[in-house]
């Protein structure tokens, strides 16, 4: 977070075909926004102090979600929206003084990842490029960009489909929408743009004609892995992405030891740890933050729904859903259950249905559950937050805890069973 890069991140456009009514960038895969990934991705590259997100449609609303979520990333605003090159303008004033790099990218390209853009700055500096474009080789090139080079394959330009001639559109190097820039050299290309194009915009990739013409260094970076320039228009696209990434989290997790017994039916945040021998077991769902240890067995059909911490020998039965908790070693939960806001030691045993009433619906206000080492509920039970249970404390099957419970005690509410013998033979 701390480098000498700054980033310019697109996000002013429409999103149209997304048919919502939220920003296209506001999308979310596992409960993290389409913007989230890209910022995620760049700050953990650790080149990069400050970010400058462009926000059009919708401003506000991805002003907030930016605000709240990071800290070196302020939004600019963009209206009217003029095409890409306008839009990457906006910076221009915040850049005025800034004699380093300026890696430019787009909002709904969730895909991309810390290792390229790190791996695609340092081959920027070894080449001591000026402008170094992200490139992508597709058998089918439709939509983007092209990359053209003359007959010692040179870099002369990028032309948008829109503007290609039959030629030009049989090329199937395209640009990616990622850039870095030596900011001092190719930042006053921005004052020359024009929208003498097909689309009438300003295009950001024109940068690249003016480098050449004013004899800085341009250079393309190959994509190694195409999936990484996917770029979300629709919810088609969402989908799609969703499940690359979901792959992509569940291969690693493989490789790194855990045993995901069927990978078509699980799903794994890529901000989830897993340790080594732990097994995910079919039909489970692990969303936002969580860091889970070794040899914990999850599921068949378990839900954790962020900032979850599990300890080592943990087990999370079927239909059990765990939110904002922290269980320690040695703990079960085997079956229907719900844990939310709560504080688990070891060797805790929550018997089948037992419930964390967390949640105050007239005061909207949530609740903590403390359930310390040792202690077992029954059955059916409900915890009654803000509540604890004391070390080897028990409750018993149906009891609903409304008061905190001191160490090695018992609590039990049970309605008087009534016993009618032969009533039916009456
Ligand atoms: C752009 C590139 C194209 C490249 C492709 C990769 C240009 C002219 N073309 O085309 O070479 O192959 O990306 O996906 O740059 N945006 C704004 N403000 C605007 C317009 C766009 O913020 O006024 C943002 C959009 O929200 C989006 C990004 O810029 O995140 C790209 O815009 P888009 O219209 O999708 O560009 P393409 O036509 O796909
Ligand atoms: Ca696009």
């Amino acid at each position: 977070m701390h480098g000498s890069v700054k980033s310019i991140i697109l996000a002013a456009g429409k999103g149209t075909r997304m048919k919502s009514e939220l920003p296209k960038v506001l999308h979310k895969i596992f409960n993290k926004e389409l913007l989230g990934y890209v910022l995620d991705e760049v700050n953990k590259t650790g080149e990069v102090s400050e970010n400058y997100v462009i926000v059009g449609h919708k401003a506000e609303l991805v002003q907030e979600y930016v605000k709240n979520n990071f800290q070196n990333a302020r939004c600019l605003l963009q209206s009217p929206q003029l095409g890409t090159g306008h839009a990457a303008f906006q910076a221009y004033d915040y850049l005025k003084n800034f004699d380093g790099e300026v890696l430019i990218l787009c909002g709904d390209t969730p895909l991309i990842t810390a290792d390229t853009l790190k791996d695609f700055i340092s081959v920027h500096r070894q080449n001591n490029a000026s402008l170094t474009v992200m490139s992508a080789i597709f058998d089918e090139p439709a939509n983007y960009g092209r990359i053209i080079r003359d007959s010692n394959g040179e870099i002369l330009a990028i032309v948008e489909e829109k503007d290609a001639s039959p030629g030009q559109k049989a090329v199937k190097e395209v640009n990616t929408g990622v850039y870095l820039l030596n900011w001092k050299d190719v930042s006053p290309a921005f004052l020359s743009l024009d929208s003498n194009n097909a689309q009438g915009e300003y295009y950001l990739t024109d940068i690249v004609k003016w480098a050449i013409t004013n004899k800085f260094k341009v250079q393309s970076y190959v994509l190694k892995n195409n999936e990484e320039s996917f770029g979300i228009n629709s919810k088609s696209h969402l989908a799609q992405a969703f499940k690359i990434l979901k792959n992509r989290v569940i291969n690693k997790l493989l490789d790194d030891g855990v045993t995901i017994v069927d990978p078509d039916t699980t799903y794994i945040s890529p901000d989830t740890s897993i340790e080594a021998d732990t097994q995910i077991l079919p039909c489970t769902y692990i969303e936002g933050k969580n860091k889970i240890g070794k040899n914990c067995k999850i599921g068949p059909f378990a839900r954790i729904r962020g900032d979850v911490e599990l300890g080592d020998n943990v087990k999370i039965g079927n239909f059990v859903e765990i939110k904002k908790s922290k269980i320690k070693d040695n703990t079960n939960v085997s079956h229907l259950s719900y844990i939310g806001d709560s504080c688990l030691g070891s060797n805790v045993n929550i018997g089948a249905g037992t419930i964390t009433a967390n949640y105050n619906h007239a005061t909207k206000q949530k609740f903590q559950t403390e359930i310390k080492d040792g202690a077992s509920t029954g059955s059916n039970s409900v915890l009654v937050a803000p509540v604890v249970m004391g070390e080897k404390s028990s409750i018993g099957a149906g009891t609903v805890l409304t008061k905190n419970l001191n160490d090695n005690s018992l609590g039990l509410t049970r309605a008087p069973l009534k016993i009618f013998d032969n009533w039916f033979k009456k």
